[in-house]
Parts: structure tokens; C-alpha cells; sequence
């Protein structure tokens, strides 16, 4: 690039709230030096699908005026059930052939029109053999890029990287953690809508896929339950999870919510182990603004037979001195996918 600045911000549009994250990367390591999130406009993310372009872009746009930066380009992370990660398995060929061989793979693979979606890839090499070549093929419709794009443009910035937001998790575990060579490490981010869900192996991700439940499940079932607001249940949660005083029902339904969400992610361990002929997760790392929830990861851990820890996204990754070790915590569990994009650069990932 011949003008402008290589480095990015990082951006991630969730449901419930957006963050961004200005990382700093040098010989030295990487350095968090801005940190803003903000509550999403209502009704305007759903499913991984930003419907109101001009409300995100305006509260993009307001974040990254409070965090002062001079960064102009983003690096932003779509997921949702519009992006598809899939491994599959080729025959050895010339990589220039690769991407030919992959249009013809993703017809068959990949149920959306292949007219209208973006491809990618990129290539295993720790599981590829003498004949064959193992690769995760990503494919985005194009109506999503689309819409990230017009985010961007409104927010009156550049986008020098579009990831998919489970990579960004996966590149904040390595950046503060490293490679776990021998182990299959697994990461869940348990946020409002989905639960990303990436799986580590040799240093690849070898398994990407973004879980249909998480947070609002919780808030939904004590709204029905309760006969109340969506805006009064969530208000209820957070008092329940805090240990304020709360209506006894409210319990039940948290541990019910937790049951659910423990089947759904057995069901992804499950899909896991059919589709990496038996690959199970020797430890697992969690973060998420549902993480937090009461008896959530005790259920899940205990039911799954897994140990489960908690991903600090400032473990290696220093924090700026400007910030408290009390702020650091409140946004920990909500860092690591933005963080995680904010140590890209342009030109980088698949
Ligand atoms: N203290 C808390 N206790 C329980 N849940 C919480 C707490 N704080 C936040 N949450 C829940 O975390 C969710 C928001 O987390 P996060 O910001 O990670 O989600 P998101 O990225 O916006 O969602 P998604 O990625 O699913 O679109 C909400 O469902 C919110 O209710
Ligand atoms: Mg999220």
C-alpha cells in the first residue's frame, strides 16, 4: 500500500453491543491502546445481518470519535448463519489451481447460490498429505459483505480487512496464549444471539462455527415466563446473575436457559467429531458477555466432560496504562473478537 496507514481498528458488530479495539503490534508484542463499546441500535443486528446500515454506521462512527484514533481502516469479522466455514479435502494441485477447484467445491458444499458469494480459503498445511490437500473454505453471501461495506462507508472509514469474527477469537487465544501444539483447543464466546465456537489444532483453525443460542435466549424465556418486557427481563437477568434480590422464578428459568445451551453446544461437539473423523476437545476456553451467567459454564463443563478456562484477552496482550485493572475486567469477557481483528493488518488472513 502506498498511502495511508497499514493498521487497523478492530470492529465487532454484535447484536447486543459494538466494540472496537486500536492494538498496537511491534517486535515487542501487542499493546491494547484504545478500548470503546457501545449498545447496538435497537433492531438493527439480527441474526449476523445488519438491517439498519445507517444506525450502525453512526454508532461505528461515534466510536471511534471517542477513542481519537487516527486509523481510517477497519478490520471487522462477519458471522452469522450468512458465512459458512466448511473443511474439506482435495486433491494435491498447484496452488494457483486451488481457487478454480474451490468455486467448483463450494457448488456442491456450500447451500447458498453461488452466483451471490463471496469465496475464500485457506490451506491446512499440518493435515494435508502427499495427495491430498486439507482446506477451510469460507463463503460469505454476498448481500452481508455488502452490508459490512456499507457500515464502514457510512462510518466515513475504509475496510482493509473483512475476517470472519470466529478467526478474530482464535487470533486473540494466539496472541495471548500462543500455539498449543499438541492440544484441540476450543473457544466459545458466548454473546447475545450466537455462540462463536472455533477449535484449534496445530496452530489452525480447524473447525468454525457460529452456535444459534447464547444471552437473549435467557432474557426471552424469563420475558414469556414472567409475562414482562423484554427491556424489564434483561433488567431481571442482570440482577439475578449479580445476586440482587429477584423473583425466585427467574432462577429456575436461568437453569433451564443453561440446560439448552449446554445441548446445543454438545450438538456442535458432537458435528465436531462427524466432521474431523473424531476430533474431541482436549481443553476449552470460554469469554462472551454471557459467559458470566450463573452456573453456565459449570453446566456446560460438567456435562461435556471438558475443563473449561476463561480467555483473558490482556493476558499477553498488554493494556495502555491509561486503563484500570477494574476496567480491564468489566470489558474482558466483550474484548476478545475486537482485539482480536485489531492485531490484523491490511493485506492479511485469507
Ligand atoms: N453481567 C451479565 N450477566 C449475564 N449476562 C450478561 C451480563 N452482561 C452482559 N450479559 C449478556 O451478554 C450479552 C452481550 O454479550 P456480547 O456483547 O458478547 O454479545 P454480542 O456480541 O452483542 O452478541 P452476538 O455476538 O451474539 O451478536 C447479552 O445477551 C447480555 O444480556
Ligand atoms: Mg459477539
Amino acid at each position: 500500500m502506498l498511502f495511508g496507514s497499514k493498521k487497523v481498528l478492530g470492529l465487532d458488530i454484535g447484536t447486543s453491543s459494538i466494540k472496537i479495539a486500536e492494538v498496537d503490534v511491534s517486535k515487542n508484542g501487542a499493546q491494547l491502546l484504545s478500548f470503546a463499546i457501545t449498545p447496538t441500535p435497537p433492531n438493527s443486528v439480527a441474526a449476523g445481518e445488519i438491517s439498519d446500515v445507517t444506525s450502525v454506521g453512526i454508532a461505528v462512527q461515534g466510536l471511534v470519535s471517542d477513542i481519537h484514533s487516527k486509523r481510517k481502516s477497519i478490520a471487522t469479522g462477519m458471522w452469522g448463519t450468512a458465512v459458512i466455514v466448511k473443511k474439506i479435502t482435495i486433491p494435491k494441485m498447484e496452488r494457483k489451481l486451488i481457487q478454480d477447484q474451490i468455486r467448483f467445491e463450494a457448488e456442491q458444499y456450500i447451500p447458498f447460490d453461488i452466483n451471490n458469494i463471496s469465496l475464500a480459503h485457506h490451506v491446512l498445511n499440518s493435515s494435508s498429505t502427499d495427495d491430498t490437500i486439507d482446506l477451510l473454505l469460507i463463503a460469505a453471501q454476498n448481500e452481508l459483505v455488502f452490508q459490512y461495506m456499507s457500515v464502514i462507508e457510512t462510518a466515513g472509514l475504509k475496510c482493509g480487512v473483512l475476517d470472519v469474527a470466529g478467526f478474530a477469537l482464535a487470533n486473540s487465544f494466539e496472541a495471548n496464549y500462543g500455539k498449543f501444539a499438541r492440544d484441540v483447543v476450543g473457544i466459545l464466546n458466548f454473546g447475545a444471539s450466537i455462540t462463536n465456537f472455533v477449535v484449534i489444532h496445530n496452530g489452525d483453525v480447524v473447525f468454525c462455527r457460529d452456535i444459534p443460542i447464547g444471552g437473549f435466549n435467557y432474557t426471552n424465556e424469563i420475558h414469556k415466563g414472567l409475562g414482562i418486557s423484554i427491556q424489564e427481563a434483561e433488567a431481571l437477568k442482570l440482577s439475578a446473575v449479580s445476586r440482587r434480590e429477584v423473583p425466585t422464578e427467574v432462577h429456575g428459568i436461568i437453569s433451564s436457559t443453561n440446560e439448552l445451551v449446554t445441548e446445543e453446544v454438545r450438538n456442535s461437539l458432537d458435528f465436531l467429531s462427524a466432521t474431523t473423523s473424531g476430533m474431541t476437545l482436549s481443553r476449552c476456553f470460554f469469554t462472551g458477555g454471557s459467559s458470566v451467567t450463573t452456573g453456565l459454564i459449570e453446566t456446560v463443563s460438567r456435562v461435556n466432560g471438558i475443563p473449561f478456562e476463561q480467555l483473558n484477552p490482556f493476558h499477553r496482550v498488554k493494556a495502555s496504562r491509561k486503563f484500570s485493572q477494574n476496567y480491564l475486567n468489566q470489558i474482558g469477557h466483550f474484548a476478545a473478537i475486537a482485539t482480536g481483528l485489531g492485531m490484523r493488518k491490511t493485506g492479511d488472513g485469507s
